[in-house]
Parts: structure tokens; sequence; C-alpha cells
């Protein structure tokens, strides 16, 4: 099927734009069977009229997990008569209890949403919903680490189980955080993690096949050479062994070939196409970080961008930034948000989780400068970053809504 678009523009290089949206689902989802059939287990017994056991499930970005989860969703929808509803919750956009809530009911009980109830009478419709005629309610909450009162979440939706007489919840689970366990509270984390699925990150020969694939459907007859999808997936490996960009990758170079006008994508298409996408998945990932490590980011970016005292010590050029000038401008900024700033121990773990992101680098400053201390440097361009992170800190992010209830 060809868009509107490619009807009218008459691309020389696209047959089918669609297949590169990342909303699109592929019909196949190659080396991902045991993951599929792990799902589907997982959900079997809620078919069958039972509970059966939460599902968490966990791997890097771009491995497969949302597409996997949307994939076994579309096959249930097809079972007649089954007293199963699902729910897919997308908890980057529905990120709190109450949102999450109004989702659910939004998606089985329209007219009652509209309504405009409270977090509490969500909740006993919801109980309602599911006992009047035993139901089991499967609701998948991917990136469920964004929902910020996740603790409340998970207790509330175990509590139906309690009170319900028949029926009943089960959760599905998805993060792409490795870090997320730790910050859960120890009863959520054994009501989530009742199974546990981790989807491995690509090879790049996994890779190759799934933009094969991918630019057999949407680009014309014999644009882009094998060469030059070998590439892309041995850098797309490289960098994680990440799906989604190395589909960014491959629409990017298609249309910087439509750009120049070209009868083929070849590899500086390609290449120029890389340093794109690395750019952008850099500010996509800053846009997922929990608030308190944005906080911290966005006082390493202004610090950075006015120079902190490490440089008036040094005249050096490079800006690092000592440890604790950070966190002295991070507790006043949050203060200035009127939110409470987190103690030094945190302030610490969130330093290591941008660390370990590859957003900042960290350095023992060895002795003579003011003692033992630690040095921070941006690894990235402080200016965008800046800008990143106020639109989204400061609301003019398109997701980010007046807090309700
Ligand atoms: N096994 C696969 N076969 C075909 N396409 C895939 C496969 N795995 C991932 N993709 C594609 O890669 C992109 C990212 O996958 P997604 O399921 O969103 O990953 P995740 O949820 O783990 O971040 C999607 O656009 C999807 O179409
Ligand atoms: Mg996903």
């Amino acid at each position: 099927m060809s868009t509107l678009n490619d009807l009218l523009g008459e691309s020389k290089i696209f047959h089918n734009r669609e297949v590169f949206s990342p909303h699109f689902v592929p019909h196949k989802l190659v080396f991902r069977e045991k993951e599929i059939n792990n799902i589907e287990r997982a959900i079997a017994p809620a078919l069958k009229g039972e509970r059966g056991r939460n599902l968490f499930i966990y791997g890097k970005t771009g491995t497969g997990k949302t597409s996997c989860v949307n994939y076994v969703i579309d096959e249930i929808k097809n079972i007649p008569n089954t007293r199963a509803k699902i729910s897919y919750v997308n908890c980057r956009i529905y990120n709190s209890r109450f949102r999450v809530l109004n989702k659910i009911i939004g998606d089985h009980l329209p007219t009652y949403a509209k309504r405009g109830y409270g977090a509490v009478d969500l909740y006993e419709r919801m109980r309602n919903w599911i006992e009047e005629d035993s139901k089991i309610f499967v609701v998948v909450l991917d990136e469920i680490d964004m929902v910020k009162d996740l603790d409340d979440l998970i207790y509330t939706l175990t509590r139906i189980n309690s009170d319900v007489k028949a029926g009943g919840v089960a959760m599905i689970g998805i993060s792409n955080k490795i870090s997320f366990k730790e910050e859960l509270d120890p009863r959520s984390l054994s009501t989530l993690y009742e199974q546990e699925l981790v989807f491995p990150a690509y090879y790049a020969t996994e890779i190759y096949a799934i933009i094969k694939d991918r630019s057999d459907a949407g680009f014309k007859k014999g644009i882009i050479s094998d060469d030059v999808l070998h590439y892309i997936a041995a850098t797309s490996a490289k960098e994680g062994g990440d799906a989604r960009f190395s589909l960014k990758i491959l629409s990017k170079a298609g249309e910087l070939g439509e750009e120049k006008n070209t009868q083929s994508i070849t590899m500086k298409e390609a290449q120029e196409a890389v340093r794109m996408a690395e750019d952008d998945s850099v500010y996509d990932l800053i846009a997922t970080l929990p608030e308190h490590q944005k906080l911290v980011l966005y006082s390493i970016a202004l610090l950075t961008q006015s120079g902190g005292t490490y440089k008036k010590l040094t005249d050096g050029v490079d800006t690092y930034l000592f440890s604790g000038e950070i966190y002295n401008r991070y507790k006043s900024i949050s203060e200035s948000m009127k939110k409470d700033p987190k103690s030094e121990r945190w302030y610490r773990k969130y330093l290591s989780e941008l660390e370990m992101q590859g957003l900042i680098a960290a350095f023992e400053s060895g002795k003579g400068i003011r003692g033992h201390t630690k040095l921070i440097k941006l690894l990235y361009p402080s200016k965008k970053t800046r800008d990143v992170l106020e639109r989204d800190i400061f609301g003019l992010n398109p997701h980010a809504q007046k807090e309700e209830n």
C-alpha cells in the first residue's frame, strides 16, 4: 500500500514510507519466536479465565518489546468469546496512577470515563466491571518506569485481586531501564516480577535481516545495496543492538537521497544518516530520564555554559565541573521549583546513572585540587542539552500535561 504522498510526489526512492514510521507494526517479527511464545504463555491463563502470574519484560530500547507485545495483543483480539480484556498503556503519556486508571476505564467504559471522576470512583467502577462477569483483565504497562507514583499504581491494581469475588487483574510491565528494579518498593518488586522475560540486544546479522525486510517493503527496487545495509546493521549493533535506531538511519538515508534527488542510497547518505540519528537519539534519551536526573543534568549543562570553578582555577579549555558545585546548583534549582532536592547519596547515584548512559564522564581529581573530589564533564553540546531540558522541564513538552487529582 502506498500513501497519497507517494502517489503525488512520485518519489524515486520510496515505495511506501509508512513502513518507516515509528508506529508501524511489522507483520513478521523475526528472531523473536521464543519471546512471543513466552508472552503468549503468560497471557494464556487469562484466556481460560484464570489470573496467571504477572510478567515483567526487560530489554534495551529497540529490542522489539513493544512490537512483540502488540503482536500478541492483536492475536488475542481475534479470539472470539473470551472473558479476557486487555489494555495497552504507554506510560510515557499516562505517567501517573490516575492517568493509567483513567486510560483503562476509557478503553472499556468510555462514557463513564468522560464524566471526570476521581481515582476512588475509577477504582470502584473498575472493580465492579471486573466482578460483574468474572473478567480477567490484562493490563500492559509499557515504559512502566515513567509512572511517577508507580508503587501506588501497583498496589491499587493488586488490591483489586483481593477485593473482587471473581475475576482479576494480571499485569505485564515493560521497561528499558536496568536500574529500574532498585527504585521499586520491595513489595511492588515481588508483585511485578512473578515472571521475568529479558529481550537481548540484536546482533548485526539480525538487524541486517530486519532492515533488509523493511527496505524491500519501503524502497523502490534496487535503490540500496547490500553493502550499505550491512554498514547500517553493523553500526546499529555497535550502538547497542537497537532495531529502532537502524530503521531511523535507513529512513533518514532515504530522505537524504531524495533531497539530493539521487537514484540510489549510497554509503555517503548512510554515513550522514548515522550522524543525524546519533544526535537525535541522545536527546530522546534525555527526555526519558527520571525528573531529578534531568535536574542534575540541567545543572551540569548550565554550569558548563557559564564555566565552572575548575575552569577559573586552571584556565583550562576543558569544562570540568566539581561534583559539589553541581550538587549546590541542583539544590537551588530544585528549591526554586518547589521540589525537595534529593540527598547527596541519591545525587551520587544519579551521577553514575548519567555516566552509564554515556551523557557525562566522571574522573577522580587526584590530589592537589581541593583534596580529593569528583570532576564531571558533559559529553554533549551544552547549549542543545540545555534547550532540550528546558523544553522538557518547563512544560513546553507536548506530553507534559497539567497535574490532575
Ligand atoms: N524482530 C523484529 N522484526 C522486525 N522489526 C522489528 C523487530 N524488532 C524490532 N523491530 C522494529 O524496531 C523498532 C523498535 O522496536 P520496539 O518494539 O519499539 O522496541 P522496544 O519496545 O524494545 O524499544 C520497531 O519499529 C519495530 O518495527
Ligand atoms: Mg518500547
